[in-house]
């Protein structure tokens, strides 16, 4: 069974019961549902009331790696592209998002900051070539009752050689949504090499929630 993520402290009631119930979510159905409610007041939740600093801390370990601004870089489970944000206040001009939830999307499209914005399924195979990618981001979805590690040989496909994959993974789910075995995997078979693991606080109140992780795609 999945061990539930830890809502951080201090925050408001509606916040952390919108948290609360995404942690909750076991089918697909259930995310759908929860990210059709939440689309419209999701930044508000995450950036005013929960105080959110994972988008930042993604392009922010982006920045330290892509030196190339034009590079294309997709953002996978982009939601209403908190990460694209930030990603492109730091001055990236091709970035593309993909996620399950349309409603999601439409506020992301919003941002003008996306190249493309594409509806589509990280446990599914994905609609890209091989070997478009720079780089792949992801913040906050590889969390509970989101996305498992079953994606991860996916993002690898469509990454260039020397291409990076910056992610966060929730403790949560290091182990039960097999992050821990899929990354070794990888790495043992010289797919990736890691270059950056380090305990990040998701929230302005909590301290360690999650990895944030850096791999660099062989050549
Ligand atoms: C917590 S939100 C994170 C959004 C954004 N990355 C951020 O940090 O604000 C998780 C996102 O993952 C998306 N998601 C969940 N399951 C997915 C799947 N199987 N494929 C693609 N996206 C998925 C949800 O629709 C949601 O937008």
């Amino acid at each position: 069974m999945t061990e539930h993520a830890a809502i951080p402290e201090g925050v408001d009631e509606q916040s952390s019961a919108l948290l609360r119930r995404a942690y909750a979510v076991v089918t697909t159905e259930d995310g759908q549902q929860l990210y059709q409610d939440w689309a419209a007041t999701y930044d508000a939740t995450m950036l005013e009331g929960l105080g959110y600093l994972t988008p930042r801390l993604v392009a922010e370990a982006l920045a330290q790696h892509l030196n190339a601004l034009d590079a294309p870089v997709l953002d996978v489970g982009c939601g209403t592209g908190l990460v694209g944000a930030e990603a492109a206040a730091l001055g990236y001009t091709t970035i593309d998002g993909l996620d399950l939830s349309a409603p999601m999307m439409t506020v992301a499209v919003q941002r003008g900051v996306y190249r493309h914005l594409l509806e589509g399924d990280l446990t599914q195979p994905l609609p890209m070539a091989s070997r478009v990618y720079a780089a792949v981001v992801c913040a906050g979805t590889f969390t509970s009752g989101h996305v498992d590690a079953s994606c991860l040989d996916e993002l690898v496909r469509i990454l260039r050689p020397d291409g990076w994959l910056v992610c966060t993974v929730h403790h949560a789910v290091w182990e039960s949504l097999g992050f821990a075995a899929g990354f070794t995997r990888l790495v043992d078979a010289g797919a990736l090499a890691p270059v950056v693991e380090a305990d990040i606080g998701y929230y302005v109140n909590s301290s360690n929630d999650g990895r944030l992780l850096v791999y660099r795609v062989a050549d």
